[in-house]
């Protein structure tokens, strides 16, 4: 069983390179399912039908479904629901506010979570594929397993200190007993989604983006984060490329531009495996030209598979008590390094290739101390 996870910012192509991945996947003969959990669907546009949280198959093998949370919290989660906004009109809030507020922050991302969960564990799939919501949405999404045995603390925290407020109201509308029972059982659940996760035999991570600034810095943020988790990436996809050259001068200078940025991609994502596809002039939709669209993309690799197996991209860590950033750059003879912080950007240069990573917020503002290459391994330590 694999699970597929695209990441990367908004319209870069997320969900029509995870529909495209697939269909082609489906086509190989290996049973799958597209779930997308961004709020603002678009996967049945992809595919040109309406779906629905229940899959439904596409075509042969392939199933497509969207997760709808707010639907979701209304016919299971009933009993926290009227909990939290029982507490909340208790306060002053109106009915209205009060049950849009009373979707507790990470509620969403938890319900995300637990029909991948049960979509990995259901024994029906070869391949799960995640069409994620834009970088924020999806980073919180994949912190939330860690993060979940303290959730449920909380909630736990507030049940005690809220209970004998709320009481009266509680008891409208449930038992007092059973508000928190499916707790115990989510946390099970999350831990062994984190494990599945972190398993990277199972779990893929690929980032989606476009030759243009900013969508670069986004990816690169997308990584760095994800080597926060403990994540890493087995693939980078350019998306939207323009074709080798034009008559026309002004298409001809986006040309240059994005040539310049393939060249910063294809530095800044090394030694990973690049993905390019072209933007087509029409869009892609229609199972038959996602399919045609993956054929462009992967060539003979098969997108199922973890496509970069070496562990050694980029950590980072804690080592005695200090930050250290490891970027695996193999074959590098060092002759002249620089490393330069421009306020979020780290920016290291080696002989004439520079690479740029994102730093996270835990380490923008601080000075680097050091930096040494062993093992093919650029260490940079910062300082505390
Ligand atoms: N290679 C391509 N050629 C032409 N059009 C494309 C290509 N890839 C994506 N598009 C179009 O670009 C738009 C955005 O693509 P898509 O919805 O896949 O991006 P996304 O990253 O999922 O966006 P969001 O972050 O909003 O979910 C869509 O209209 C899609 O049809
Ligand atoms: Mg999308």
């Amino acid at each position: 069983m694999r699970i597929i996870l695209y990441l990367g910012k908004g319209g870069v192509g997320k969900t029509t390179v995870s529909a495209s991945t697939a269909t082609s996947i489906a086509r190989s003969g290996k049973r799958v399912l597209i779930m997308s959990t961004d709020v603002a669907h678009s996967l049945a546009d992809a595919f040109s039908v309406e779906l629905s949280p229940v899959p439904l198959e596409v075509e042969k093998n392939l199933f497509a479904m969207e997760v709808n949370v707010l639907a979701d919290i209304r016919e299971n989660w009933t009993e926290l629901y009227a909990y939290f906004s029982s507490i909340l009109m208790h306060d002053g809030a109106n009915e209205i506010v009060a049950e849009e507020l009373a979707i507790v922050p990470g509620m969403e991302e938890m319900i995300s979570l637990r029909y991948i969960w049960k979509a990995a564990k259901s024994g029906d799939y070869d391949v799960v594929i995640v069409d994620a919501a834009p970088t924020g949405e999806t980073m919180r999404l994949l912190g939330m397993p860690e993060s979940y045995g303290w959730y449920t603390e909380k909630i736990g925290g507030w049940q005690s200190k809220a209970i004998g407020l709320a009481a009266p109201l509680i008891s409208k509308f449930m038992s007092k007993k059973n508000i928190f029972r499916l707790m115990p059982e989510v946390n099970e659940h999350m831990k062994e989604l984190h494990g599945m996760l972190q398993d990277k035999s199972v779990t893929t991570f690929r980032v989606v983006l476009n030759p243009e600034n900013m969508v670069i810095k986004e990816a690169l943020r997308v990584q760095t984060y994800l080597n926060l988790f403990g994540y890493k990436l087995d693939a980078a996809i350019v998306n939207k490329i323009l074709p080798d050259r034009s008559g026309d001068s002004y298409l001809q200078s986006l040309i240059d531009l994005q040539t310049k940025y393939l060249r910063i991609i294809e530095n800044c994502f090394f030694p990973l495996p690049i993905f390019r596809a072209k933007q087509a002039t029409a869009e892609v939709i229609n199972a038959d030209r996602l399919h045609e669209l993956s054929k462009e993309m992967f060539g003979d690799k098969n997108p199922a598979d973890v496509l970069y197996t070496n562990d050694r991209t980029q950590t980072l860590e804690k080592i005695n008590g200090k930050y250290v950033l490891s970027l695996y750059l193999p074959n590098v003879e060092v002759t002249k390094l620089n490393v330069n912080i421009k306020g979020d950007e780290l920016l290291v240069d080696i002989n004439n290739f520079r690479k740029s990573i994102i730093l996270p917020n835990v380490l923008v503002g601080r000075k680097t101390e050091g930096a040494d290459f062993a093992e093919g391994n650029l260490n940079i330590t910062f300082a505390n």
